[in-house]
């Protein structure tokens, strides 16, 4: 097999540091698998800016474009916080990142091991057997995107402020495909959430996601949820979901909803899937942790380098087809997690380790 290359975009605050373990979990699986790994760093964000005066150079979209997936850290921070805002990296890095890939669908799995369920705050009582689903996000469209999207002085002298929410029938279309093929590898079951009692994009959305399944998946069992009620159902009772599949911003806000129910923003990966096929034939991708560069324990080995771990296995999966070692590391973090190795999110203010011991187990795990 070809060596793996893929673009390493580590970031700002915890994102080198849960990066460099990702890596050292993944120079093992491949030393153990004969995989060749070709990984290229380069910078992005906050330390892109402070090194190149742009969150996102050139040559990062050269190198990024040259690999057949991206592993991403985070983005981000309050050393940055005083540019324009549409300078700022977030803004400025990882929106144009996906935009430019076209990466549209981004799917974030909500896992609760059984042995963690206390460290939800649901509490062991409501979900005995921990929680396993799913949120498939529509992830280059709707507000983020639309255009206008500005902030104007009116004549009377009031400052009026504009995102516009828009979605095309296609881009309804391909995010169902998407999360009907989770929902076929799963329960056969999708949630789509919307919210078609007031807005248009909303409607067109229902009446795309139905007509797509009745058409393509008859199969699956299609329900609807307002995103309203989609909020207060996954704190009542998060395993009644299987796969849900909702628009971009819906999903940014259901999705930490999710993670938090699931115990630890720490342990929330994520792949962001485009259109485009990578040089194997796979889809190009982007693999991130969903928990941001938490600047407050930043440098000081207390990070949970779990969701960067995971990430770096979904890479496997998606972008380089390898189920098997993906699982390994997966099953990994599960075993370490389970026999009681865990950072200070997920110790319940029990013994806790650092970011490297925790890795360390992983690949201890890995044997
Ligand atoms: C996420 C993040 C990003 C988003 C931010 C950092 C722009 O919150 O990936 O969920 O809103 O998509
Ligand atoms: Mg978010």
């Amino acid at each position: 097999m070809p060596a793996l290359k893929f673009a390493v975009l580590a970031g700002d605050y915890i994102g080198p540091e849960v990066m460099s373990e990702a890596l050292r979990v993944l120079t093992v699986v491949a030393r153990q698998e004969n995989l060749m790994l070709e990984p290229t760093p380069a910078d992005v964000g906050g330390a892109a800016i402070d090194r190149h005066g742009s969150a996102l150079p050139d040559a990062t979209l050269k190198i990024c474009a040259a690999a057949d997936a991206i592993l991403f850290g985070s983005v981000g921070g309050p050393k940055w916080e005083k540019l324009p805002p549409a300078q700022q990296p977030e803004r400025a890095a990882l929106l144009p990142l996906r935009k430019h890939f076209t990466l549209f669908a981004n799917i974030r799995p909500g896992l609760l091991y059984r042995e963690l369920t206390d460290a939800s705050p649901l509490k062991t009582a409501r979900i005995p057997n921990g929680i396993d689903i799913l949120c498939i996000r529509e992830l280059t469209g709707g507000l983020y995107f639309g255009l206008p999207k500005q902030t104007i002085t009116l004549p009377d002298g009031d400052v009026q402020a504009v995102d516009t929410m828009v979605y095309r029938r296609s881009e309804i279309e391909r995010i169902t495909a998407t999360a009907i093929t989770a929902a076929r590898s799963r329960k056969k079951k999708l949630c789509s959430v919307d919210k078609a009692n007031v807005l248009e994009t909303s409607v067109l959305w229902r009446k795309t996601v139905t007509a797509y399944v009745a058409q393509h998946a008859p199969d699956i069992t299609l329900s609807h949820l307002y995103v309203d009620n989609a909020a207060m159902q996954l704190v009542r009772d998060p395993n009644q979901f299987d796969v849900f599949v909702t628009e971009n911003m819906f999903g940014d806000i259901l999705s930490d909803e999710m993670a938090v129910v699931c115990g630890s923003l720490g342990m929330l990966s994520s792949a962001s899937l485009g259109a485009g096929q990578n040089s194997r034939g796979l889809p190009f991708g982007l693999y991130e942790p969903a928990g941001g560069t938490a600047p407050d324990i930043a440098g000081k080995d207390l990070a949970n380098p779990c969701a960067q771990i995971l990430s770096a296995a979904l890479m496997l999966r998606y972008s380089f087809g390898l189920e098997a070692p993906a699982a390994r590391i997966e099953a990994a973090v599960k075993r370490a997690v389970v026999a009681g190795t865990r950072t200070a999110d997920i110790a319940f203010g029990g013994k806790s380790v650092g970011t490297r011991a925790m890795a360390d187990a992983v690949i201890a795990h890995l044997a």
